[in-house]
């Protein structure tokens, strides 16, 4: 891309189309109510722009489409686990290559060999799935990012940054012996999707090894962050994203990955480990849980999506489009005075929802009251990240909120055009200008864990 040009334009020409679906007001009224204003319980169909997650949702390339038609479905040895494991090898220089599902595969797969009961594991912000299995094997998960990265408003070029001090203060505390890992989310999903600097990278990375600890990436985003230190950071404008992804796993002892996201495929991840011993004890694992080493619960044309996607997602008009793309949405609403998370992530937009609407306390869910409205409005699906997700019980009954209100709008990647994200802006710019009448909710039934995924709510 000619970077003299103002417009940055999707770096793809579209060759197969998949139908939307519109309704109307009085439809998605009525798809609300047996929803349980729960948008997770909607049919998928009846959304007509869906910015749930960035999670499996891309669209792949004809590339793409056309390596799985040779993917190689062999138990043992197949040629395209081969392939997947050459290109991991390559942007992430780790020995050892464990495919799996997906994310929480690897992450299931690596802390049930390697963390303890007692134990603690450190990460800028633990994405849910991280968090849930850390603390399945009664370990600890603790979040140490930065404390601007807690700050909605405030703007900091790497907000994922891990807060070095609390790290090393937690070393002192903690005994370096009860941390079995130190890791790094890159980008911080969880916190906005943020990226975290080459120098706070290497930083943890001295303090890890100073202590004999392993540093282990969540790579999930590893390209987007690439890109963001390219922009963002001194001494890097100059580097291709595959040299900068390099630079930072070559500071890491492994990584897990959801190719779901970065891998720009629909469905898969790996476990990428320098350490013999541990590699081995998870393969084990993986053989008794996911399938045989060679492919880890995935199809072998699942591993040529995947092996093709890591190349296609380091291509750096991919990239320069992609971080435009969520800056784009991000700029329109802040010029229509909605409160975002800033500086914006990479793969999504965060709206403060505590901030837009201040009338409703976050006992009734304002976050979740704000989704509901973008999809009542116009048919787009956000997802509450709030207290409906992260609220905790207290005894007397109440409920602790979550620390903040946040709706995310989050781009699947190669999905959506330029109009769709117009529309996108249109559609919050209506909610925006009658968010006075915006009213919360009650929860109604709940499951006793990630009651998210399937409470169902009232209008107050
Ligand atoms: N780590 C991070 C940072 C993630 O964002 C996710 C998934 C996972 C691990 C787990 O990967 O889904 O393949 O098992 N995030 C999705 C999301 C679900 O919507 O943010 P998975």
């Amino acid at each position: 891309m000619d970077p003299t040009f103002k417009t940055i334009i999707e770096p793809f020409r579209v060759k197969t189309v998949e139908q939307i679906k519109f309704t109307t007001p009085a439809y998605r009224e009525q798809a609300l109510r047996e929803a349980g204003y729960n948008l997770f319980l909607l049919h998928a169909e009846d959304v007509l722009i869906d910015l749930l997650t960035d999670s499996g949702t891309g669209a792949m390339s004809a590339r793409q489409w056309g390596m799985m038609m040779i993917g190689d479905e062999s138990y043992a040895g197949s040629r395209s686990f081969y392939r997947l494991e050459a290109v991991v090898k390559e942007i992430t220089g780790f020995k050892h290559v464990i495919p799996t599902h997906q994310g929480r595969a690897a992450e299931r797969i690596l802390f049930s060999t390697a963390v303890q009961a007692g134990q603690v594991v450190p990460n800028n912000t633990h994405f849910d799935t991280t968090r849930a299995n850390i603390e399945y094997t009664h370990a600890e998960a603790r979040d140490l990012v930065i404390p601007e990265g807690r700050q909605p408003g405030v703007i900091h070029p790497f907000k994922g940054n891990m807060d070095l001090d609390a790290l090393r203060q937690t070393i002192e505390e903690v005994g370096a012996e009860r941390i079995p890992m130190i890791m790094l989310t890159l980008t911080n999903n969880s916190g906005g999707g943020q990226p975290v600097s080459m120098a706070n990278i290497r930083a943890v990375s001295e303090i890890a090894h100073a202590n004999g600890i392993p540093l282990i990436i969540d790579a999930c985003r590893f390209a987007e962050n690439s890109w963001f230190i390219k922009i963002r950071e001194e001494g890097y404008a100059d580097k291709t994203p595959l040299a900068i992804a390099q630079e930072i796993f070559s500071y890491a002892d492994g990584c897990t990955m959801s190719a779901k996201k970065d891998g720009l495929a629909n469905i898969g991840g790996f476990l990428a480990l320098n350490d013999d011993d541990l590699a081995q004890q998870c393969r084990n694992l993986l053989i008794l849980t996911e399938g045989f080493p060679t492919y880890g619960g995935l199809a072998g044309y699942d591993m040529e999506a995947i092996a093709q996607g890591l190349r296609e997602v380091l291509d750096e008009d991919y990239l320069r489009y992609r971080i435009r793309s969520t800056e784009y949405l991000a700029e329109a609403l802040t010029a229509e005075g909605v409160p975002i998370v800033q500086p914006p992530g990479g793969h999504a937009v965060y709206i403060d929802a505590r901030a837009m609407l201040p009338q409703i306390p976050s006992s009734q869910y304002p976050a979740q009251a704000l989704a509901v409205e973008l999809y009542r409005e116009g048919g787009i699906r956000p997802v509450e990240i709030g207290s409906m997700m992260f609220g905790r019980p207290r005894e007397d009954g109440t409920e602790e909120p979550a620390a903040l209100e946040l709706v995310r709008l989050t781009i699947p990647r190669r999905v959506y055009t330029q109009s769709h994200i117009d529309y996108v802006i249109e559609v919050i710019a209506r909610v925006n200008a009658r968010r006075e009448d915006i009213r919360g909710y009650r929860i109604v039934w709940q499951a006793p864990f990630l009651r998210h995924f399937t409470a169902r709510l009232e209008p107050l």
